[in-house]
C-alpha cells in the first residue's frame, strides 16, 4: 500500500535530552492524524530530570512506564530490552522512533530490529570518534539497526555513507531539539525577569558538568571545579548540578565560594532562559552545544572532541578540552563579547520535525 494513511507510531524516551526531541515528533505527527504511543523506560526517574519536562513540554503521560531505573550499561540496557519487548509486541507498532544517544536509545533499536519492526532514528549519525564515550557506542549500535536514519546536520550525513549505510535510509531533517527551543522562546522570555530576580542575578555564566569523563573521578573533575571556583570571582556562574554530579561531589561544590552557585537541576523554560541571557555557558552537554549556537551565546565545551562539529564550525562553540590556560582566554573573550561565529546551521529552522512526520507519512507500509 503506498503512504498517505495513518500508521501506529510508538516513540521511547528514558533520560533528559529525550524529551525535547520527542516532543515536537509527537505534536507534527499527531497534526497528520497517526496513532501514537509513548514509551517511558524510566533512565531517569527523578521528578527534576524527568516529570518538569513533561509538564514543561506539553508531552502527554507515558502510555508505558518501563521504571527501569539506574544500573551498569549492561544491567539498564538489559532491563529496558526486556521489559520493552513485550510492550512492541503487544502495541504492534507499525515504526518505533528513538532519539539520541542514550541507554534507552539503542536498547529499544536492538529489540526492534530483532522483531522485525521498522526503527526510526531521531538524531542520527552523530560521532565524537570516541569509542570512550558510552553515547559513541550507542551511536553506532543504533545507527547500524535503524531503518530511517535523520540526521540533524550535514556531517552525519557523510558519516553514515562513510560507515556504508544505504543513503536512500538517509534523511537530512535538520534539528529537532531547535524545534522545541523556537517554539518555546517566547515562554521563556516572558519567565526570565521574575526568575532572574528571584536568583538575583545581573551578568552571569552558566555551567553543566555531567558526563562521566568528566565527574567521575577525582583528577578530573576538582581541578575543573577549582577553575570554575576561580572564574566565578570575575563573574558569577549558575551552576545547575545533575545527580550524577551531585552525588559524587555535594562537599566539594558546599566548599566553593558563594559566587559559584550550585542549585537543582532547572526546568526546560528556566533553563533555556538562563542560556540565553548568559555572558558565557560551559558545559560537557552535547545538547547544549547545540542551544547555545541557536542562541548565539558563546558556549566552551570541556571536552577534547564533540559529536556536533557544525557548532564548532558554523556556531559558537569552542572546545576546550582540559586546557585551563585556553577556557581563561575564551571566557575573557566572551566577557568582552569579542565571539565573532554566530551563524545558524542550515535546517536548524523550527520544522525538523515537520519533515521527519512528512516521511513517516509518506512511507510504504
Ligand atoms: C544519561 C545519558 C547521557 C545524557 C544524560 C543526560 C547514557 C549512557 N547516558 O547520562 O548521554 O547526556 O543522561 O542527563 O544513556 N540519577 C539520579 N536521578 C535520575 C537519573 C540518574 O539520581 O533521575 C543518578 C543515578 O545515580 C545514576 C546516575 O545519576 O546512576 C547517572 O544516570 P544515568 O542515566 O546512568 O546516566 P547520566 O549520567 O544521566
Amino acid at each position: 500500500m503506498k503512504g498517505k494513511f495513518t500508521v501506529m507510531v510508538l516513540h521511547v524516551v528514558g533520560a533528559r535530552p529525550n524529551f525535547m526531541k520527542a516532543a515536537p515528533v509527537y505534536r507534527a505527527l499527531a497534526a497528520r492524524g497517526h496513532k501514537q504511543t509513548l514509551v517511558h523506560t524510566g533512565q531517569h526517574y527523578d521528578a527534576l530530570m524527568s516529570d518538569v519536562f513533561f509538564k514543561g513540554l506539553g508531552i502527554p503521560d507515558p502510555d508505558e512506564s518501563l521504571n527501569v531505573g539506574s544500573g551498569s550499561h549492561a544491567q539498564q540496557t538489559a532491563a529496558i530490552m526486556s521489559l520493552f519487548e513485550p510492550v512492541v509486541l503487544a502495541r504492534k507498532p507499525d515504526i518505533v522512533l528513538v532519539y539520541g544517544d542514550v541507554n534507552s536509545t539503542v536498547a529499544a533499536a536492538l529489540v526492534c530490529s530483532k522483531l522485525g519492526v521498522r526503527v526510526g532514528h531521531v538524531e542520527s549519525g552523530l560521532r565524537s570518534f570516541d569509542r570512550s564515550m558510552p553515547e559513541e557506542i550507542n551511536r553506532l549500535v543504533t545507527d547500524q539497526l535503524a531503518d530511517l536514519l535523520f540526521t540533524p546536520s550535514v556531517d552525519g550525513d557523510e558519516n553514515l555513507a562513510r560507515e556504508g549505510i544505504a543513503k536512500e535510509k538517509v534523511f537530512f531533517v535538520g534539528n529537532v531539539m531547535i524545534d522545541t527551543l523556537i517554539r518555546f522562546l517566547p515562554e521563556a522570555d516572558a519567565l526570565f525577569p521574575t526568575f532572574k530576580s528571584e536568583l538575583s542575578l545581573d551578568s552571569y555564566g552558566l555551567v553543566t558538568l555531567h558526563r562521566p569523563s568528566n565527574v567521575d573521578d577525582e583528577t578530573n573533575f576538582l581541578p575543573m571545579l577549582e577553575v570554575l571556583d576561580k572564574l566565578s570571582c570575575e563573574l558569577p556562574l549558575v551552576f545547575p548540578v545533575h545527580p550524577r554530579t551531585r552525588q559524587k561531589w555535594s562537599t566539594q561544590l558546599e566548599q566553593c565560594n558563594p559566587n559559584l552557585r550550585a542549585i537543582a537541576p532547572l526546568g526546560y523554560l528556566e533553563f533555556l532562559a538562563l542560556q540565553k541571557s548568559a555572558k558565557v555557558v560551559i558545559t560537557d552537554s552535547g545538547g547544549i552545544q547545540e542551544e547555545t549556537t541557536f542562541l548565539g551565546t558563546p558556549c566552551l565545551t570541556l571536552r577534547e572532541n564533540t559529536e556536533r562539529p557544525i557548532t564548532l564550525t558554523c556556531g559558537s562553540n569552542v572546545l576546550i578540552g582540559r586546557d585551563w590556560e585556553l577556557l581563561r582566554k575564551e571566557f575573557h573573550k566572551a566577557l568582552k563579547g569579542n565571539q565573532t561565529r554566530k551563524n545558524i546551521p542550515p535546517l536548524w529552522d523550527g520544522r525538523a520535525s515537520e519533515r521527519i512526520a512528512d516521511v513517516i507519512t509518506g512511507l510504504t507500509y
